[in-house]
This record gives structure tokens, C-alpha cells and sequence, in this order.
């Protein structure tokens, strides 16, 4: 089975005293394959370190990551990261940015262009492919984003706040999109945000993070992105009691967090 396990984690970026708490404390996690882990933590809680060194792009003071068994040691084609910021090539339009890394791995034109036509399509960019990316609005350019990762068939897509800088239609669409990708191509996701709603909505297993050390706090098994694959209307899962009451829950649980996180820096 493919799987993700980090044991025993720690890390201190250098010049750090070594009498403050590090960046990241004794972390343990497993992701197994199809699970959409959400990690939701306050600021600077180490997210981002930690999806760095899954990434390869880091390593840790100690710990290990394994990836079916293998150590990460450096970025590799079964890991792709998207960010809030899209590192799309403005002057090549959709379709080229999406061959693009099949491109560089050497694939044959007539083989690039089709299965890059074909993830277009799955990211509801069909008829844009040859638009060029800077007149794309925020969110479709997310889509691509998304479609250049996904043509690269990774194990698991590594997502930082992907969709913060998306207004709020935006931000629901890509939710459902990114579900339907997930239920279709049974990848394995790990996605940080610092939205309760989207943390809630789209984790098979919510990840909860305090800061200093940065670790976990409690990890939650939650349904309603399962909900919307088997049809349920997303107005109709946000708005259910269930949904209401956890969102609730963790938001006191974020406030409590960011005010230990302002007494610790007073
Ligand atoms: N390269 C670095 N050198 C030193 N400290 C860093 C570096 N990157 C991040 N940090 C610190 O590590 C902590 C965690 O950062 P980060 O992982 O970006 O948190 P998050 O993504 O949860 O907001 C923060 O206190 C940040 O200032
Ligand atoms: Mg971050």
C-alpha cells in the first residue's frame, strides 16, 4: 500500500537557540493511500516547514520520512507542491504549460499534447487550451496549476494554501473541483489551510497543530467531502448541524490557539 510515514520529526532552523522550542517537535503522521489529510494550524505553527521537507526540498535535524518504505532524500516526480502563488510560465499558453512537464521528461509531442489535453479537460479547462495563461482569471489559473501537477501523475499532491488568494466563489468551486479529482484519481492529498470551512469540508482526516514546538495536537476522521462525492449538495453539507457544530468546535479550539500563541509572545 503506498503510504507517507513521518516518525519522530524535529526541526531547528539554524541560529535558533537551542533553548527555544524548535520549529517542529517529535511530529508523527502516517497517509495512507486516498486519504485527504488537511492540516489546519495558527501562523507559524511550522505547516509550511513540514510540507517542505515531505517535498524533499528540506531535511530534518531529526526524524525520518519514508515513501513506501523509502527514505525521502530530495524532490522527486511522486511529490508535487502548489501554492498560493501559481508558478505557471506567462508566456506559454494553457495547453504548453500543461505538456510542459511531460516536456522535460523527455515525452514524445503527440503523447504530451493528448494526456495533456485530457487533464485540461478534467480540470474544466476544455476549450482553453490555447488562451494564454495571463489572461486567465485567478481560479482558472489555479486549475491549471493543479493540471500541471496532475500530469505528472505524482503518488500525492502537496498543497500549501492553495486557493488564499481566491475570493470566496472561487475558493468553493476549486473545493468541489479538487474533490472530484480526488475521487476520480484516488491520489493521495495533503493540503494545508488556515480556513476552518474548507479544512472541515475537505478532509477525510483533519490534522489539528499547535505551535511551539509545532506538532499534533488531535486528529480527526471526518466524512463531508465523502458526503459530496456520493452527491450530497455542498449548501446542503455546510449548512447541516453536524457540519455547524464541528466548525464550532474547532474554531474555539483556533482561538485558544492563537491566544496561548499571544500570551507566549507578550
Ligand atoms: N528559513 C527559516 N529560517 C528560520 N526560521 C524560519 C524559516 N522558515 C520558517 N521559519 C520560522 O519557523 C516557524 C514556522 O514557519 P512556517 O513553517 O512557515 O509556519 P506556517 O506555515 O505554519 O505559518 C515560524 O516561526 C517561522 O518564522
Ligand atoms: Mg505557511
Amino acid at each position: 500500500m503506498k503510504q507517507l510515514n513521518i516518525e519522530a520529526l524535529t526541526v531547528r532552523y539554524r541560529g535558533e537557540g537551542s533553548n527555544q522550542p524548535p520549529v517542529i517537535g517529535n511530529l508523527s503522521l502516517e497517509i495512507k493511500s486516498n486519504d485527504f489529510v488537511v492540516i489546519l494550524g495558527p501562523s507559524g505553527c511550522g505547516k509550511t516547514t513540514l510540507l517542505n521537507l515531505i517535498a524533499g526540498f528540506s531535511e530534518p535535524t531529526s526524524g525520518s520520512l519514508k515513501l513506501d518504505g523509502h527514505k525521502i532524500s530530495g524532490p522527486g516526480a511522486d511529490r508535487c507542491v502548489i501554492s498560493q502563488q501559481d508558478a505557471l510560465l506567462p508566456w506559454l499558453n494553457v495547453l504548453d504549460n500543461v505538456a510542459f512537464s511531460l516536456q522535460i521528461r523527455g515525452i514524445a509531442p503527440s503523447t504530451r499534447y493528448e494526456t495533456a489535453r485530457g487533464i485540461i479537460e478534467l480540470v474544466g479547462l476544455k476549450g482553453y487550451e490555447h488562451f494564454p495563461v495571463w489572461e486567465l482569471s485567478g481560479g482558472m489559473k489555479q486549475r491549471v496549476s493543479l493540471a500541471r501537477a496532475l500530469v505528472a501523475d505524482p503518488q500525492i499532491l502537496l498543497m500549501d494554501e492553495p486557493f488564499a488568494a481566491l475570493d470566496a466563489f472561487s475558493r468553493e468551486k476549486m473545493q468541489l473541483l479538487l474533490l472530484s479529482i480526488w475521487q476520480q484519481t484516488q491520489k493521495q492529498i495533503l493540503l494545508i489551510t488556515h480556513d476552518i470551512e474548507e479544512a472541515l469540508f475537505l478532509a477525510s482526516e483533519l490534522v489539528l497543530m499547535a505551535a511551539k514546538p509545532g506538532r499534533i495536537v488531535e486528529r480527526v476522521p471526518l466524512s463531508f467531502g465523502k458526503q459530496f462525492c456520493e452527491g450530497l449538495d455542498v449548501r446542503q453539507i455546510k449548512s447541516s448541524p453536524e457540519f455547524i457544530r464541528m466548525r464550532e468546535k474547532v474554531l474555539t479550539w483556533f482561538f485558544q490557539q492563537n491566544d496561548k500563541l499571544n500570551i507566549q509572545e507578550q
